[in-house]
């Protein structure tokens, strides 16, 4: 008689933890795992053969900008063919609730698209997110710019007054206690820019009494990038938060080699605080077009154009020699848009990944007509392309990077180990052919050698193609 619902059966097992591959099965009834044990002393109703494949925790993207694409295409292709389970939303100091107005900024409107998907409150929005009901899961941070445009009116080019900043408390409070999993802020953006480090510390008091975390797109990642560690660190501490800084990056040829500088002050930092960082594995970022960054990249790719049609995926230099103007001019005539940038050196992008604080999130932008291709790649390019090919990090580490380092930062729990009692979030690949095939060409193509994705026990992804299971939720602060 079959004790279980499903066996994952034959596979090596990547537990999350980093230890090393063993051989056993694994049982699972309704959402949770419920036995880890020798091959071949367990059955069940249905058996998935896992021979020659690493049966790992389900990958935690913990930088995403999928707010409302979750929500408008909710079996979430780009993130489950990858073998993500969850994705951590609101990053960048970009959200789509707690917000009372029904515009939406520039800013906002790369996570967010359509009027009926803002809400008012988190708990609306995060029903907005259940009834849609994913193939995996969300868990979500409040945006301090999306605090601000609400809480100032719009008009964001100036210091907040203190009852401004009392508002914004209150709202991120509430949110906290709906559910929403910490704050980010996103001071490198105009519509935060002229925030204060005391203005965002003081916002971000309620993190500490809730146990949630702050994640910072840091104010500057180029010449001045220890200034910001140092107020970013600041912040955490004033609030008593623990800290995520979103992709640790130094930014332009002048900065490359900087880690050496960076990364000694964060391990320095963390025996002092609760610190990490996220690190996507490519040496290009993207977000908005903006004419100020241009001068720092080696290239530049647009990602999307509303204003001028048939020009995503195309170099901003070509454009511009197109319509006979100066690259300038050209960056005006598109707005809005979106674009791509290359300015990372390679050897700082691994030396990041590879540190002890770093965990793996892709920043991918899901509403770009061509985005970039960590998009639908950052996973598997980093456990086929970095660790295995590279050897940059035995598998295990990588995995670990990707699960359980994720869980226990974003506090996630039950999250990211394949152990009793924990969520079925699982993926089971093949680590010879695990590999992206994303490209900066062609940016939208599923990666090869994921061949099974269990969430709350329920398949998301099977043999390249969404597997029908909808069982992903929103996961709420103090409520997984
Ligand atoms: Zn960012
Ligand atoms: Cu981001």
């Amino acid at each position: 008689m079959a004790a279980y619902d499903t066996i994952i059966r034959n596979g090596q097992v990547a537990d999350g933890t980093g230890k090393p591959l063993f051989a056993a099965d694994v049982a699972l009834n309704g959402d949770r795992i419920v036995a880890v044990e020798a091959p071949g002393s367990l059955n069940g109703d249905n058996e998935i053969d896992a021979k020659g494949k690493v049966v790992a925790p389900g990958f935690i993207d913990v930088h995403t900008h999928d707010d409302t694409y979750i929500i408008e295409h909710p079996l979430m292709e780009m993130k489950a063919s990858q073998g993500v389970t969850t994705v951590v939303c609101g990053n960048c100091g970009i959200s789509a609730s707690p917000y009372g107005r029904s515009d939406i900024p520039h800013l906002i409107s790369l996570a967010v698209k359509k009027t009926e998907n803002l809400a008012k409150t988190f708990a609306e929005f995060a029903s907005k997110v259940d009834a849609a009901k994913p193939a995996i899961n969300g868990a979500f941070l409040v945006g301090h710019s999306l605090l601000r445009f609400d809480a100032m009116n719009l008009d964001v080019g100036r210091e907040a007054t203190p009852v401004e900043i009392k508002a914004m408390r209150e709202q991120l409070d509430l949110a906290l206690e709906q559910g929403a999993i910490g704050m980010s802020s996103g001071l490198f953006y105009p519509p935060a820019m002229a925030a204060t480090t005391d203005e965002v510390a003081e916002v971000a008091k309620p993190l500490g009494k809730w146990g949630a975390v702050y994640t910072a797109h840091m104010r500057d990642e180029s010449e001045d990038i220890l200034g910001s560690m140092n107020e970013t660190f600041e912040i955490g501490r004033r609030a008593g938060a623990s800290i995520v800084v979103s992709h640790h990056k130094c930014a332009g040829r002048a900065n490359f080699g900087r880690m050496s500088e960076t990364l000694p002050k964060f391990t320095d930092a963390m025996k002092q605080q609760e610190i990490a960082f996220d690190v996507y594995p490519y040496v290009a970022g993207s977000t908005i077009l903006r004419k100020d960054m241009l001068w720092r990249c080696d290239k530049v790719l647009i990602s999307w154009s509303d204003s001028v049609p048939g020009v995503s995926g195309r170099d901003l230099t070509d454009i511009a020699a197109e319509m006979g103007c100066s690259i300038d001019e050209a960056c005006d005539r598109l707005q809005p848009a979106g674009a791509i940038y290359f300015m990372m050196d390679e050897k700082d992008v691994q030396s990041a990944m590879s540190h002890a604080g770093s965990m793996i999130g892709s920043d991918g932008i899901p509403f770009d007509t061509h985005p970039h291709p960590r998009l639908w790649g950052t996973f598997p390019r980093v456990l086929g392309h970095y660790s295995r090919d590279l050897k940059l990090f035995p598998l295990e580490d990588a995995v670990r990077r990707m699960t359980s380092y994720s869980a226990k930062r974003f506090r996630l729990s039950e999250r990211g180990e394949i152990k009793a009692g924990f969520y079925a979030d699982i993926c089971i690949f093949d680590p010879a052919t695990v590999i992206d095939t994303a490209t900066f060409d062609t940016p939208m193509t599923p990666a090869k050698g994921i061949d099974t994705v269990l969430c709350n026990g329920a398949v998301a992804w099977r043999d390249g193609k969404p597997g029908g299971g909808r069982s992903g939720r929103v996961l709420r602060r103090g409520a997984m």
